[in-house]
């Protein structure tokens, strides 16, 4: 089989490394791709003329199965234009993609399933919006309905600080119509997890829980972030915990997508946040996470292709996941000023040297190979993961390999899998 994976992040690079050790897959080819992924793949430039043109591009070089990384394309319909022409894809439809690219349609999708999530309301206006702050009153979170590359959500301290965000995303436009509608939630207290899941339109087969590292700095201080670090297994997500998050919000959103005329296949993301209640939803997204897909697909035994195949064919209650106890850890290493402005093009060194280390392994994200050198190119730069008998140890050796990889302005948190090692001490 040839499979073609659209993006060029750690986390395509890291389905990429999965899916080419696949015994049925023969090739895999990447739009975009970087210089990790070309060690495992072939790598083809992006056709110019968006998603019909990938899809013209992927019926002409014979591609069997598609894997989408990024939530853009998804919004955009790229499952449609692949599924008009007979393409096998994994991913929901654009209409299906709603429940990560529509924050307003995912709320009420959850308020109509009885799925537990914060409190909300959607608001159309300023005046609105402003209204609901007073009644909710802080901590509250303010969040643009629209996709907003992550950045769309502020979660507000005092009052004055979610009519600021009201203005900005509102009035000011800054995420441009994705703020033409705002949701208005309650602030929920707790310890935030990940649960993603293959979903073949009828039923949700998760994988096992990861934790994101979503803030700038250590302590979770700092701006939000594409994600600064990850671990799995989540220890705040106990078995009990799981089955409550695959009966409860899994099985209930993809039987309410169903109902609704929105049949969900490809990979649902749950981000939950464990409360005393129990877990409740912060977010849905359509997509597999990143980084959290650096540090679940290295403690995947099983074969990637075959769930990934049944999300587009159905089946998936024939298929198990098989994962390696070993705890695992991504660090991601970071350009200096990233979130915000930074620059790019320095030479990276001693890759191989971490790579040649122990269960630890380096996936690519914003890297360029110019004349045989590695150069910076992106904000997040690389994810130094590792495997470890515990999670002390893993963590131990991805900042070991992280420590033997230098460019200009590494920029990374030293504060990775922290929260496990305190669950894993007690
Ligand atoms: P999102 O883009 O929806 O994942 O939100 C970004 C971050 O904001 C989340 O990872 C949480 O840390 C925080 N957040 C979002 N919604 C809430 C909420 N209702 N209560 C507390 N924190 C939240
Ligand atoms: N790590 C968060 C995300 O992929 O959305």
């Amino acid at each position: 089989m040839k499979v073609l994976v659209v993006g060029g992040g750690g986390r395509e690079h890291a389905i990429a490394w999965k899916l080419a050790q696949s015994p049925a897959v023969s090739e895999v080819v990447c739009q975009s791709g970087n210089p990790g992924m070309a060690q495992v793949a072939r790598c083809a430039p992006e056709p110019a003329g968006g998603i019909e043109a990938m899809a013209d591009w992927a019926q002409a070089e014979g591609i069997d199965l598609t894997v989408v990384g990024p939530e853009v394309y998804l919004a955009l319909g790229i499952v449609d234009a692949f599924s008009r022409r007979g393409l096998k894809i994994v991913g929901p439809t654009r209409s299906a993609a709603a429940i990560e690219s529509d924050k307003a349609f995912a709320k009420e999708l959850m308020a109509r399933a009885k799925i537990p999530t914060a409190s909300f309301v959607v608001c159309s206006s300023p005046a609105e919006a402003r209204a609901a702050i007073r009644r909710m009153g802080a901590p509250v979170v303010v969040k643009a309905a629209g996709l907003a590359a992550g950045k769309g959500v502020t979660v507000a301290a005092t009052r004055d600080e979610a009519f600021a965000a009201v203005s900005r995303v509102m009035e000011e436009r800054v995420f441009g119509d994705a703020g033409e509608r705002v949701v208005i939630e309650e602030f929920l207290e707790g310890e935030e997890a990940s649960v993603l899941a293959f979903v073949d339109g009828e039923r949700a087969l998760p994988m096992e829980a990861a934790q994101d590292h979503k803030t700038a700095y250590d302590g979770d201080r700092g701006p939000n972030t594409g994600g600064m670090g990850a671990y799995s297994p989540a220890p705040v997500v106990s078995p009990r915990i799981l089955q409550e998050v695959q009966e409860k919000i899994l099985k209930a959103a993809v039987e309410a997508m169903a109902r609704e005329g929105r049949p969900y296949r490809g990979i649902l993301y749950a981000g939950l946040m464990i409360t005393a209640d129990g877990p409740k939803v912060i977010e849905f997204n359509c997509r597999f996470g990143d980084p959290e897909t650096q540090a679940l697909l290295p403690r995947l035994k099983s074969d990637l292709l075959e769930p990934l195949l049944a999300t587009v064919e159905g089946g998936l209650d024939r298929v198990r996941l098989e994962w390696d106890p070993r705890p695992c850890v991504t660090v991601v290493l970071a350009s200096e000023g990233y979130p915000g402005d930074y620059e790019t093009g320095y030479p990276i060194t001693g890759v191989e040297e971490a790579e040649a280390m122990e269960d630890v392994l380096v996936f690519h994200a914003g890297t360029r190979r110019e004349g045989g050198r590695l150069l910076t190119d992106g904000g997040r730069v690389l994810g130094v993961t590792a495997l470890g008998r515990t999670v002390g140890e893993a963590i131990e050796r991805a900042y070991a390999a992280a420590d033997v990889i230098q460019f200009q302005g590494k920029h990374f948190r030293r504060d990775i899998g922290r929260r496990a090692l305190q669950r894993e001490k007690f």
